[in-house]
């Protein structure tokens, strides 16, 4: 794979990596993920941004591609970090080793990180909010945007040519053979909006007041690329990624999309009773229901359709005075993930005790959510039980379509 020419003197260094393993050690990856550094040859000098984890030849790929761009040990004068997170960051040891003189640009946060992670200390300079550098032709500009994703987060714009260097924001999930929106196959564009969606969930959820925050500074940039490092660059429509990150943001506090996702597990029947009637519920108002079975469901997707509905419906036995445990998983996961607000319900079963509703009422008050109601029973659900959870979801339902 050779260098992707963003415009003339600047380009994607990339490689895909991992759809064998578990993006931060956690969330599955099938479709792989895409490493992406750039590089910003000026008259006078050249720039690295970011970098990438030495992972399935990342580095090695990386390195390639410099030797293609006439850039090969030793010629580089500057390494950009946006971000310290080791998918970044990881082969920076080594990249140190053949540009030794290179000088590292970061934020002050970043400065102690560079140290404690890779025991790098020399040629590391901060730069401030607004800053500037000149390559000669090409003036790259700095700016803060703390918690997308660390909090020593900032983006690189090259000012000439309107390229904003975005780092995780603006990313996705996916590994693709196009470097560029305008290309993409219907295959691909079909992959980048599950994955961008995915991605934004599991790895960005948390900061969604940030990114509101960071698009609301980057309004007066012209922006004619976004260039994130992970997925593809935006070139035909840079606004349809940054108006879609700003809609995935919103959906913390809402408003979100009328959909209803149940996630449910069941032990030997009996809760699981209850599901067909849920959504028969909810359906009959017209809205989509998103159905997950877990633990059969890894978590990385039942946060994506959560972090999308306005409607929650929990189902989950108790099991030994207390909740299911893959469903206390689970919620944990949704708690850190800053899902909150939501209008739900829960059901569920129990045997010789219940316990699970007294767990989950403390993840509903953490997670403010607005619970709808309860139907527990003890073994199996009576026609009675099944009534209330259709009539329960419908009403839910109804008030999702009429809000
Ligand atoms: Fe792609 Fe926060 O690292």
């Amino acid at each position: 794979m050779k260098p992707d020419t963003l415009t003339d003197g600047i380009y994607r260094v990339a490689a895909k990596v991992g759809n064998r393993d578990l993006f931060e050690g956690i969330w599955p990856i099938p479709h792989g993920v895409m490493l992406n550094a750039y590089v910003v040859k000026g008259s006078e000098k050249n720039a690295m941004i970011d970098l990438v984890k030495d992972w399935d030849g990342a580095a090695e790929i990386v390195d390639s591609k410099l030797n293609e761009l006439g850039l090969s040990d030793g010629q580089l004068d500057y390494l950009i970090l946006n971000h310290m997170e080791p998918d970044h960051t990881g082969a920076m040891a080594l990249f140190v080793e053949k540009h030794p003189n290179v000088e590292i640009l970061c934020s002050e946060k970043a400065v102690p990180l560079i140290k404690h992670f890779y025991s790098i200390e020399k040629n590391v300079r901060s730069v401030k909010d607004g800053e500037t550098i000149d390559l000669g032709g090409k003036t790259l500009q700095f700016f803060m945007t703390p918690n997308i994703h660390w909090p020593e987060t900032m983006m690189t714009y090259a000012v000439e040519d309107g390229i904003l260097f975005s780092c995780d924001a603006f990313g996705s999930f996916g590994q693709y053979d196009h470097c560029f929106d305008d290309q993409l196959t219907k295959k691909e564009l079909d992959l980048l909006i599950g994955e961008t969606e995915r991605y934004y969930a599991n790895i960005v959820s948390s900061f969604s007041s940030f990114v509101l925050r960071g698009i609301a500074k980057l309004e007066g940039l012209t922006i004619k690329q976004v260039a994130p490092s992970h997925g593809i660059v935006w070139r035909e429509e840079p606004l349809t990624i940054i108006n879609w990150y700003k809609t995935l943001a919103t959906y913390m506090d809402g408003p979100r999309e009328k959909e209803i996702t149940v996630v449910w597990s069941s032990m030997y029947g009996n809760t699981a009773a209850l599901v067909p009637f849920i959504v028969e519920g909810a359906e009959s108002e017209g809205i989509p229901v998103h159905v997950l079975e877990i633990p059969q469901t890894h978590e990385s997707f039942v946060l994506e359709k959560v972090w999308r509905s306005e409607g929650l419906v929990i189902g989950m036995p108790t099991y030994e005075y207390k909740m299911f445990p893959p469903m206390y998983h689970i919620l944990d996961i949704l708690e850190r993930s800053h899902v909150q607000k939501r209008k739900t319900m829960r059901f569920g079963s129990f045997g010789w005790s219940g316990g699970a509703q007294k767990q989950f009422d403390v993840f509903a008050e953490a997670m403010k959510l607005e619970c709808a109601g309860v139907v527990e029973y003890q073994g199996a659900a009576s026609e009675e039980d099944k009534r209330r959870a259709y009539e329960m979801a419908k009403e839910m339902a109804k008030q999702i379509k009429e809000a």
